[in-house]
């Protein structure tokens, strides 16, 4: 049985207040709670390329919004166009961003005589969308993972990168809450260290029993048998089940394969992309290299240092023992299966 443990992290990482999106600065976290004022698409964006805003779900609720918010202000056909492409193209490997810019510019061009209420309710209807998949998606993961009971995770894909409770971490959170976790080890995630600042903040608020670790102790600890399964999200899944998720995932997956255990990924049907053939039709986000050369706001390296910053990597689908969406688990996930997962016919 659980004991008296917070079940709710209680944490909403945005809030749209009918012209403005206000965020939760996730760059300054966890050592101070700010809020971010952003009116604009061009506000939004730029909170989402420097990841004040981030996890794939989460930057395609704000894209959303961000139309919203440039239509309050001005609700022409043309700041809709400009808002678009302000806003499409902000990070490119999370499929979310582009589909929901899509769905709300879609719904506004369709209304012309209230461009704005018609973008508010398919922002509205996104966010609702992605709050009751993070539900099933927690509750499908916590019947397939209900033995493993001591759990890895990478970067965050928590209350901040997703609304609801996120989708691995809200996974995790439903087996604690179903008192069958024991403990989590959650990798630092190098290089802006989403999981040693954000995925350990989350744990510690609800109240979770977790170790962070440096991202080069996983593969070892893995194979010592310190963890029972490995959880993770995901950016952007191509049609054949390849996963690209953030950098690190690869080695994880590849080390849950050798030492026998599961390598689950959870994410929303959102982030499914059947248009993509396969993972290396997948834009990996290049970051700026000044981001590897410093640690904590600090440079460690050189100034000059080369540097290679991939943000992102992809898993091949061979190595993934199943994929956790709304729908359900899909085991082994392929070309035909996940079209089928989907609710579409393969091509
Ligand atoms: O670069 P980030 O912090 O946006 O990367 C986030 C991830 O890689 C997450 O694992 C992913 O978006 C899943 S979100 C629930």
């Amino acid at each position: 049985m659980a004991t008296a443990r917070a079940t709710s992290s209680t944490i909403v990482a945005l809030r749209f207040d009918g012209t403005t999106l206000w965020a939760i600065d996730q760059t300054a976290l966890p050592w101070d709670e700010r809020w971010l004022e952003l009116r604009t698409a061009a506000d939004v964006a730029a909170a989402i390329r420097r990841l004040a805003i981030r996890g794939a779900p989460l930057i395609g609720v704000a894209a959303a919004y961000g139309i919203v918010a440039e239509l309050s202000r001005d609700p022409s056909a043309h700041a809709l166009e400009r808002a678009r492409a302000i806003l499409r193209d902000a990070r490119p490997t999370a499929v979310n961003l582009r589909v929901a810019v899509d769905r709300v510019y879609e719904a506004a061009d369709a209304a012309s005589a209230d461009r704005l209420g018609a973008a508010l309710s398919e922002a509205r209807a996104i966010e609702a969308e992605e709050e009751a998949a993070s539900a099933a998606i927690a509750a499908h993961g916590a019947d397939l993972l209900a033995g493993a009971r001591r759990i890895m995770t990478h970067c965050n894909t928590g209350a901040l990168a997703a609304p609801g409770r996120g989708t691995a971490l809200a996974v995790i959170a439903e087996l604690a809450d179903r008192g069958a976790l024991d403990h989590v080890l959650a990798t630092e995630s190098r290089p802006l260290l989403q999981g040693a600042r954000l995925t350990a903040y989350e744990l510690a608020r609800l109240n979770i029993s977790h170790e962070l670790i440096v991202d080069s102790a996983a593969a070892g600890l893995i194979a010592s048998g310190a963890v029972g399964a490995v959880i993770v999200g995901c950016d952007r899944v191509a049609a054949n089940g390849d996963v690209a998720n953030k950098v690190g995932t690869y080695g994880l997956a590849l080390a849950a394969h050798a030492a026998g255990i599961p390598f689950v990924v959870a994410g929303p049907i959102s982030t499914i992309d059947l248009e993509t053939p396969d993972g290396s039709h997948i834009a990996i986000e290049e970051r700026d290299p000044e981001e590897v050369r410093a640690a904590a706001g600090r440079r460690v390296t050189l100034p000059d240092t080369r540097c290679r910053n991939p943000a992102f990597d992809v898993t091949p689908a061979a190595l993934v023992t199943a994929l956790v969406t709304e729908r359900g688990i899909l085991r082994a996930p392929s070309t035909g299966a996940l079209a089928a997962h989907c609710g579409v016919a393969a091509a």
